[in-house]
């Protein structure tokens, strides 16, 4: 069995923040949410590992080769353009050769792992299977859904239909064997020019092959908005155990007991409400870090009130006249506000940032 990561792609929705960052390496709870599919991936049993990547190619090779606990071997597979994931999956052909392979999408987080899955398509000589979960039927439409035969496989998969035939809706994990090789040598791009996994799933279906489905029952997120980021990070925040880190430094503070503080941070004359996570070498000052918040490392928080947000690292945020909330702050960002009279706002701006001023 090999692994297959899709860490391509271009990130528009994440504007500005993936101008210059590949999106599957923003952190939730302080860790790249590509490094936590390779995890999951990696407790399943899976170590050889394929990622599919674009233009961002030398800064995901430069993170991940800057770990040393990833524990998987890894092959990288340039993508020119892209071009769909039916795509990704035709030039990793050399790659998977006759073994069966898990594919998951580099922006993808779900809960509890693949482990079961993976057990599941193992144990079974079925030719696919389809990660899916149940949505509230409005939502639907904005998925790719599955309608189940009643023998319980895979009839078919419509594309974000606007009357949708079924609440399933199709997560980033799929399970392959080779004959998805032969699928995606017969497929035509869609539409939106691209070579669809749907349109290669629908042709294994047709062509009398095995599609079984997986309904997941906890949570996935989709991270590519900015939205679905701050959802993850809550979700993880309250999973992960909190840890305060023995080189951490803090005085005078008040500190809440689902928070980590990671190595060299420090809190001086503030309040931190879990679930929360302060990155390593972090200082926060006269301060309040609130619920579901995740400020990376080497960053400069004075007085300021911050909730619900990730601030990713070397920024700065000082004297903020109102509450961060609800927001993603972007690497060597800064943030002030001016004491001063007359008072007035000072900005720097990146293309496509959104500001939104009390
Ligand atoms: P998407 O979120 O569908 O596409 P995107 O990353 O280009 O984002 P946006 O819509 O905001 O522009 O991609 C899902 C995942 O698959 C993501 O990790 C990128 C990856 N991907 C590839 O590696 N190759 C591809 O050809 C495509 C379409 C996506």
């Amino acid at each position: 069995m090999k692994g297959l990561i899709l860490s391509g792609g271009k990130g528009t929705r994440l504007y500005p923040l993936t101008y210059t960052r590949a999106k599957q390496l923003i952190p939730v709870a302080n860790k790249p949410v590509l490094v936590r599919v390779i995890e999951a991936i990696r407790e399943a049993g899976v170590t050889d590992i394929g990622i599919i990547v674009g233009d961002t190619a030398p800064e995901i090779e430069e993170a991940l080769n800057a770990r040393d606990d990833l524990g998987v071997n890894i092959t990288y597979i340039p993508q020119d353009a892209p071009k769909g994931l039916a795509h990704a999956v035709q030039i990793a052909a050399d790659f998977i050769g006759d073994d069966r392979f898990v594919m998951f999408l580099g922006d993808n987080v779900i809960e509890g792992g693949i482990t079961d899955l993976i057990r599941d398509f193992s144990a079974n000589d079925w030719n696919s299977q389809i990660v899916l979960k149940r949505v509230p039927h409005k939502d639907a439409s904005s998925y790719g859904v599955a309608v189940l035969r009643p023998d319980g496989t895979v009839e078919r998969l419509v594309e974000k239909p606007p009357d949708p035939p079924s609440d399933l809706a199709l997560v980033g994990i799929y399970m392959f064997d080779h004959h998805v090789f032969e699928a995606v040598r017969n497929i035509k791009p869609s539409a939106r020019g691209e070579l669809e996994i749907t349109d290669a799933i629908q042709w294994l279906i047709d062509n009398g092959y095995r599609v079984y489905p997986h309904v997941h029952e906890g949570w996935w997120i989709d991270t590519g908005k900015a939205k679905d980021m701050l959802a993850a990070n809550d979700q993880v925040l309250m999973e992960i155990a909190p840890h305060i880190d023995a080189t951490a430094v803090i005085e005078d503070s008040r500190i809440d007991s689902r928070v980590t503080i990671e190595a060299g941070a420090r809190v001086i004359r503030s309040v931190v409400r879990g679930p929360a996570i302060i990155g390593a070498g972090t200082t926060i000052t006269d301060s309040y870090i609130g619920p579901f918040t995740s400020i990376a490392h080497d960053v400069k928080v004075e007085s300021c009130e911050i909730e619900h947000c990730i601030v990713l690292e070397h920024s700065a945020l000082r004297n903020l006249p109102a509450r961060l909330q609800d927001s993603l702050i972007g690497r060597h960002a800064e943030v002030g506000g001016d004491e001063r009279k007359p008072r007035s706002l000072k900005m720097k701006l990146g293309d496509y940032s959104k500001v939104w001023i009390p």
